[in-house]
């Protein structure tokens, strides 16, 4: 492997990556903001902010896909005023946009905050960025210090680019556009005010069409009087300048400007004289107000800023904004501790104790909808993606878990069926994208099995949630689960096995689609599945995993005389456990019959039924998604299936880097299989290790005792280790999982992309919380079932559970998985259940 450079390193106890090199890769971002309002920000402070979603209400512009890459974001410019006259070449703290060469640079990603830290000609400027808990606004707090034995004169100026609200039509409709944009300034010091209220600082408000529909406004403040200002982009840069050479920076003079359409922007200028040693903070806040339709306007034209201002004066001070970042570090303390785990290994520790967690946070936050990959415009929540993404997070808050599930239950059709994606504004059914997916009912089980073994709050059950958000048609949540296994059993095909209709999880295997037409989406053009007989593998596996989790819950809701919930009001949860017990029966016999090839588990079956992931194709012999999941489903086990297939994984799909998705890729165009032979080799779908599906291998394996190769698979695609060993060829930011790692027909095997936002985060987190460390919530307690490699040596894990909180110590023994003995509070367990009661517990477990 090529010389491996490094641009940073973990530093554990400030739960923070540090990245030392600005010039990265790739752009390596974090997150900022964990309800409502968020922003993205790079390692060199490039980025936007929006308002809950990042489609219709977009805050600041962004450029995806700009040449240099990562272009706009909230930037400083510091300018020195010479001793010897004249002013010095400009300089950012994040070394961009300027790039002037900097003495030292930093910047550090923790918990929903990044600190940037620049340093030139012995002015040190370091930005903290991070959203207030409950706060509509990102604080910029920017700390200048002065380490010469000089004064020093310095022009800063600040910058934010303001997006016309729809990021969509920001980026197309520009005949509208370049004649929409508004703002009012607010600087009472050069005497601009439009208000009469006393207001401290300076602020900028962008306004535009808020004369008509909108009930928004943004503002840019910053907590001093300024020396100047501007507001029209063009004016401040010059036409023909880049965001490295703003004019008005080059010259150190501001041009107060008045935005009229063309491209709004905020900026302030403010001269700092700085003593020798003398260090002085600025706090800048860009924030979003909404509006009473009736209290728009304080006067006419002039907006009603009582919102900001109140906003503003929360965050004014430095006091104030240290509160503040130590109620989000405290909030995060508290959220990290729930699950904890000590071992030998610190790559293992900080994945599990921070960022898997964290990005657990991030994703749950915004299903795949805006990251440096997805633009934040073409995709909302997904049903799938949801569902699962909440599994990762429901410890955390389970609150929030609870409120996602009746959302994307709301989206569900009477059959069972339901919408693919939804919009976040609006929580409503994305038409555009429509249905038809037939894995998509079956999460619905999976995310609130998950939300009920963490809290024991059943109520959910019994929550009354509409079918497609029409009012009127609300049924309990038991019934929509009902209604999702039932989808699956009343779409099966010509084996008995379920019919993938659009696609299943694989959004690329089109099995009824069949396009020529490279004007037309896969995901969306005509969907002919009348006469198909399409059917999925993974499908099958998932539905088994799915409904077993059903009966049981059906069999513990008959245990406990739990009365509401069954629509055809027998509340025999006994019956209803018996029809799917048997439903999955005859699932699983079909797999066997129909679904297995010899070594491993068939992937589907085309529209004229041939076969697709045997050992008979061309191409694609054998795809991972039907291994993972028939293998979690234990389908097939007695009879050596689940060993074979997990054999055939390691002989034909694994490589240095993870499991690829499918081999031999495909080397061309298969039309009756859509999109996924549309990759070339090695790429997303198509033999690219897809990171997702590598733990439903890896749990496969686990439920199996097979905790080396669990581990290896493991560890191949765990963050920290990729980290120590590849940082540019893997090249996405070695703190988080992507989506796609490159595979071994690639081009480039290794090389990561689409990081952050992926179901990846609550698959690993569920993998090793649950399977490799083993303490899985059940109903009525904590399994402890570990399953480890066998160097493996002592662990302690912390568990906040419901009201308890349990230290559990695990004693492996070179045995690769099996329990002997629990010994709970003094006490030997039968079995495996450590028994839910609040209070503090501990837990000795021998393996
Ligand atoms: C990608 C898939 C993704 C789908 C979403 C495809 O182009 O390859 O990974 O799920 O788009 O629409
Ligand atoms: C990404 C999508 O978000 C997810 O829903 C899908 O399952 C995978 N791609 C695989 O196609």
């Amino acid at each position: 492997m090529e010389q491996q450079k490094r641009y940073g390193h973990f530093d554990d106890k400030n739960r923070e990556y540090v990245i030392t090199d600005p010039q990265t890769p790739w752009p390596w971002i974090n997150y900022l903001g964990n309800e409502d309002f968020f922003s993205l920000i790079s390692n060199t402070a490039g980025g936007y902010s929006f308002y809950k979603d990042a489609k219709f209400r977009r805050i600041t512009r962004y450029r995806y896909n700009g040449v240099p890459m990562d272009s706009g974001g909230r930037y400083f410019y510091i300018v020195e005023s010479l001793p010897q006259g004249g002013n010095s070449q400009p300089w950012s703290p994040g070394w961009k946009p300027c790039k002037t060469p900097l003495d030292f640079y930093e910047c550090r990603h923790g918990m929903s905050y990044t600190r940037i830290t620049g340093r030139k000609n012995q002015v040190e400027a370091s930005v903290l960025f991070f959203v207030p808990l409950g706060k509509w606004a990102e604080v910029q707090r920017l700390t200048l210090t002065n380490q010469s034995q000089q004064v020093k004169h310095l022009k800063l100026f600040s910058f934010e680019e303001w997006c016309l609200w729809n990021a969509a039509t920001d980026m197309e409709n520009f005949q509208r556009n370049f004649s929409t944009g508004e703002v009012e300034v607010e600087i009472p010091n050069l005497g601009i005010s439009t208000s009469n209220s006393k207001v401290e600082g300076s602020t900028i408000y962008h306004k535009t069409e808020y004369r008509e529909r909108r009930n928004h406004y943004a503002f840019y403040h910053v907590n001093t009087p300024v020396q100047g200002f501007d507001t029209d982009r063009e004016t401040f840069m010059g036409l023909y300048n880049g965001f490295d050479a703003p004019q008005a920076v080059v010259e150190g003079r501001p041009r107060n400007s008045h935005a009229h359409g063309w491209s709004p922007i905020a900026s302030h200028y403010i001269e700092v004289e700085l003593q020798p040693g003398e260090q002085k903070e600025l706090i800048f806040l860009l924030g979003y107000v909404e509006n009473e339709q009736e209290e728009k306007f304080s006067a006419p034209q002039v907006i009603n800023k009582d919102k900001a201002h109140a906003l503003i004066a929360s965050l004014d001070t430095t006091e104030k904004v240290d509160q503040a970042f130590a109620e989000l570090n405290a909030y995060w303390d508290s959220l990290l501790n729930i699950y904890n785990v000590r071992t030998r290994n610190d790559k293992l520790d900080r994945m599990v104790n921070i960022w898997n967690q964290y990005q657990c946070m991030v994703t749950f936050n915004f299903s795949r909808s805006a990251s440096f990959f997805e633009s934040g415009i073409g995709r909302g929540m997904g049903f799938r993606d949801s569902n699962q993404d909440l599994v990762g997070f429901v410890h955390q808050i389970p609150s929030r878990a609870r409120q996602r599930i009746i959302d994307i239950a709301s989206t569900q059709f009477p059959d069972g069926g339901c919408y693919h994606q939804y919009q976040p504004l609006t929580k409503r059914g994305n038409n555009d994208i429509g249905g038809g997916f037939n894995d998509d009912p079956c999460w619905l089980i999976f995310g609130t099995v998950a939300y009920l073994k963490e809290t024991g709050d059943f109520s959910i059950l019994d929550e009354q949630v509409p079918f497609d958000n029409q009012p009127g048609t609300e049924v309990s949540l038991f019934e929509h689960l009902r209604v999702s296994l039932n989808h699956v059993i009343e779409n099966l095909g010509p084996h008995k096995l379920p019919l993938i209709g659009r696609a299943d999880w694989n959004d690329c295997l089109n099995l009824n689609c069949f396009s020529w037409d490279p004007n037309e989406s896969f995901q969306t053009t005509e969907n002919k599945s009348e006469g198909s007989q399409a059917e999925s593998l993974m499908i099958a596996g998932l539905f088994v995993v799915t409904a077993k989790e059903y009966v049981a819950l059906c069999r513990h809701l008959a245990d406990r005389g739990w009365h509401p919930g069954l629509a055809d009001s027998s509340h025999d949860y006994q019956r209803e456990a018996d029809r799917m017990e048997k439903a999955v029966e005859d699932m699983v016999e079909a797999v066997k019959r129909d679904g297995w090839d010899g070594e491993w588990y068939l992937r589907a079956y085309d529209y004229f039924g041939r076969k697709i992931g045997s050992k008979e194709c061309d191409e694609a012999k054998i795809f991972i998604e039907s291994q993972g999941w028939c293998t979690m489903a234990e389908i097939g086990a007695e009879e050596g299936m689940v060993d074979k297939s997990l054999d055939a994984v390691k002989k034909y799909l694994e490589c240095e880097h993870g499991i690829v998705l499918n081999n031999p890729a495909f080397t061309k165009y298969v039309y009756e299989y859509g999109e996924i032979s549309s990759y070339p080799e090695g790429y997303k779908e198509n033999a690219g290790i897809f990171c997702h599906n590598n733990p439903w291998v890896i749990i496969g394996e686990t439920l199996a005792g097979r905790g080396n190769d669990a581990w290896s698979h493991y560890a191949k695609i765990l963050p920290s280790y990729v980290e120590e060993k590849c940082q540019t060829l893997h090249k996405v930011e070695p703190y988080v999982n992507c989506q796609m790692v490159a595979g071994k027909d690639a081009a480039r095997p290794g090389e990561g992309k689409n990081s952050w936002l992926t179901g990846t985060a609550a698959w690993m987190w569920l993998t090793v919380s649950q399977y490799i460390l083993g303490v899985k919530p059940q109903y009525d307690g904590l399994e402890i079932d570990p399953c480890l490699p066998a160097t493996a040596g002592d662990y302690t894990v912390s568990r906040h559970f419901r009201e308890a909180e349990y230290t559990i110590n695990v004693h492996p023994n070179g045995s690769q998985r099996g329990v002997k003995a629990i010994v709970l509070d003094g006490k030997p367990l039968e079995g495996t259940l450590v028994p839910y009661a609040p209070g503090k517990h501990t837990v000795e477990v021998t393996m």
